[in-house]
């Protein structure tokens, strides 16, 4: 009895258990793409690194009302964003359920290691000091902050043990920086010459990406910098009656949107000549600006209706470009918005991206597409 007790016992947990298996199946929740993703950058990825930063200034946290208002809950996390923001959009093309959480939330990030982790700290960028200085945030975690923290972990987790290095060479590596250093650029005013400036910031880069190789990355994902200067405290800039600046065809700060489209091609070439050096390396780049382009041209198609391309959703004044918090007026309908606050796309938007991230085809992602990129077979270390 007892022991037809027990196997009836240890058979119902295994049905139970399959069950569930079966539920989660059932839920087109099936095995994600990749094991694991991790995330680096600024605050189009950031999901709640910078709520963490005690110096960091409030409006490069994004912890309160309006931020996710469309978010499960309405909870504020800490995304830049009125609901999921581009890492969210990405994870989910890739099968997770939304972005991996924040580094600086967890009490042992090497227990995440093995599903992914998110460095990504709003108002950072590729130079060390932007986000870190008098000019935006006081404190973020830069990129070197971030693969540093990074390298740190994975040189602990997978040391000497392959199957772990294994599961490094097929995830993804998700990167989304440079804009800030050029909102820094633009906002201080030069203080080298924009070659300088470009290289320098290809250079970090490069860098960068090399740190993660010698610790097993293998797949990268790289968003370009986009119409930074489309952005609507930009436009608020370029239209100031007092002090108007060039604008483009769009409307936009002209200086700034030249430097990103310039940075496109740089990062391309980087990107190209280190996946010859550096055996195995693969990526896949997205042009940022194409893709920019190709909304605003296009704003209206079967699948999305852009009604409103210069003004913030959450904020006042002229393109709403005052600041999103609880007291500034939230437009009803953000489906139709381009732009969630002052510096921050939608999350129609980013939907947008993350399926031209991951399934777009060769006038935005080169030389391969974020499907084939986690297709192909990994090298390992
Ligand atoms: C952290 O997690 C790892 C497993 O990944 C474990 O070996 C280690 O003991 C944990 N450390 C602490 C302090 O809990
Ligand atoms: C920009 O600065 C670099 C290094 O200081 C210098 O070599 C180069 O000639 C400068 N370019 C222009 C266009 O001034
Ligand atoms: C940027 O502006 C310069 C002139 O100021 C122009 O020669 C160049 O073609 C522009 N580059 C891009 C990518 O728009
Ligand atoms: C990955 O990189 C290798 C060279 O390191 C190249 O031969 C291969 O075609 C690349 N695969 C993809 C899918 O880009
Ligand atoms: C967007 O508007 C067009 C007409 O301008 C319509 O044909 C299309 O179905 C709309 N798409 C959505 C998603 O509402
Ligand atoms: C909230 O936003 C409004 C409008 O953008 C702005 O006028 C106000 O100063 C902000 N309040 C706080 C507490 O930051
Ligand atoms: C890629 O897709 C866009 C948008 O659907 C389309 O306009 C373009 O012609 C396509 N390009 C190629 C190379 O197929």
């Amino acid at each position: 009895m007892a022991i037809h007790g027990g196997a009836s016992c240890r058979l119902a947990a295994v049905c139970l258990l399959l069950l569930e298996l079966a539920l989660q199946g059932g839920a087109g929740a099936a095995e994600p793409l990749v094991p694991a993703m991790f995330v680096f950058g600024d605050s189009i990825v950031d999901v709640g690194n910078n709520n963490f930063i005690e110096k960091c200034e409030v409006d490069c946290k994004a912890y309160y009302p309006h931020y996710g208002v469309d978010y499960l809950d309405h909870a504020p996390t800490g995304r830049f964003s009125n609901g999921y923001n581009l890492a969210d959009k990405l994870a989910q093309e890739l099968g997770f359920a939304e972005s991996p959480p924040p580094f600086l939330s967890l009490s042992n990030a090497s227990q995440w290691m093995s599903t992914g982790i998110n460095f990504a700290s709003g108002g950072s960028g590729l130079l060390p000091k932007t986000g870190n200085g008098p000019v935006m945030c006081k404190q973020v975690l830069s990129m070197a902050d971030q693969v540093g923290d990074f390298t740190n972990l994975a040189r602990l987790w997978a040391s000497g043990d392959n199957r772990l290095a294994d599961l490094l060479s097929k995830s993804l590596f998700f990167i989304s920086a440079g804009s800030n250093d050029l909102f820094e650029y633009i906002d201080i005013g030069p203080q080298t010459n924009d070659t300088e400036l470009l290289q320098s910031l290809v250079a970090s880069y490069a860098a960068y990406l090399r740190d993660l190789y010698g610790v097993g990355a293998r797949k990268f994902s790289v968003v370009s910098t986009s119409l930074v200067g489309c952005c609507p405290s930009q436009r608020f800039i370029a239209h100031n009656p007092q002090d108007p600046k060039a604008t483009d065809k769009y409307g936009c700060l002209a200086a700034l949107n030249n430097l990103s489209s310039q940075l496109y091609p740089m990062f391309a070439t980087m990107l190209q000549d280190l996946s010859g050096e550096l055996p195995g390396m693969n990526y896949s780049l997205v042009d940022s600006i194409k893709m920019s382009e190709w909304v605003l041209e296009n704003p209206s198609t079967p699948s999305y209706n852009f009604t409103v391309l210069d003004t913030a959703c959450c904020g006042e004044g002229q393109f709403g470009a005052s600041g999103c918090n609880f007291s500034a007026p939230l437009c009803p309908s953000r489906s139709n918005h381009l732009f969630w606050d002052k510096y921050h796309p939608t999350e129609a938007v980013s939907q947008i991206a993350a399926k031209i991230i991951f399934g777009g085809n060769g006038t935005f992602v080169h030389p391969v597409n974020v499907q084939q990129l986690v297709a192909s077979a990994a090298s390992r270390p």
